[in-house]
């Protein structure tokens, strides 16, 4: 069976206690509120709980400071057997603003696990246009690098 990639789209402002000492938001937190978003995202499409297999390394384009919105967009681009890749990008506004800034683009390998924490089959990603089709040669790609990594 195939199906659609489900998009999740998640808003938030950047709070003082997300920040670092020069009042721009901490790495970790970032990376954690896209892992999030990404794992949200591979629930939905594998109806179930997933777990991280396996970040990419991730570049931090631009400072995101505290009261700035950030705005984060997860979407299945690959899948598996009961793998999937996920690419999750980061964006933010300054002064609840109009102008909507790239942060950071990354991709997270997510595995569907049933109730004994067993990996799970999960549906075929619907690859139709072309951009469809080369996100999923990336993920493909990306997928094959973390295996590669073990
Ligand atoms: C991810 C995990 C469930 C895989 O279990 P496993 O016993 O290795 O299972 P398998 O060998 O059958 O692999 C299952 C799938 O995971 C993929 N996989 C396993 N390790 C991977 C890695 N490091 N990177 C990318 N994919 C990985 C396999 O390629 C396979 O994909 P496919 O079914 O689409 O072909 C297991 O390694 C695990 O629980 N890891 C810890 C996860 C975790 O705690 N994350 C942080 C908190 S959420």
């Amino acid at each position: 069976m195939e199906k659609d990639s489900c998009r999740v789209l998640n808003t938030e402002i950047v709070f003082p206690h997300y920040t670092n000492h020069i009042g721009t938001i901490f790495g970790g937190k970032l990376v954690e509120l896209m892992d999030l978003t990404g794992a949200l995202s591979a629930m939905r499409f594998a109806v179930d709980n997933v777990v991280t297999a396996s970040i990419e390394a991730l570049d931090f384009k631009i400072p995101v400071k505290q009261g700035d919105i950030l705005e984060l967009e997860a979407e299945v681009i690959y899948t598996g057997k009961t793998s999937m890749v996920l690419k999750v990008d980061a964006y933010n506004r300054e002064n609840f603003g109009e102008k909507k800034q790239f942060c950071c683009r990354g991709y997270f390998v997510f595995v569907a696990i049933d109730s004994s924490g067993r990996p799970k089959r999960i549906p075929k990603l619907k690859v139709e246009t072309e951009q469809e089709r080369s996100f999923w040669e990336e993920g493909k790609l990306i997928k094959q690098r973390s295996l590669r990594r073990e």
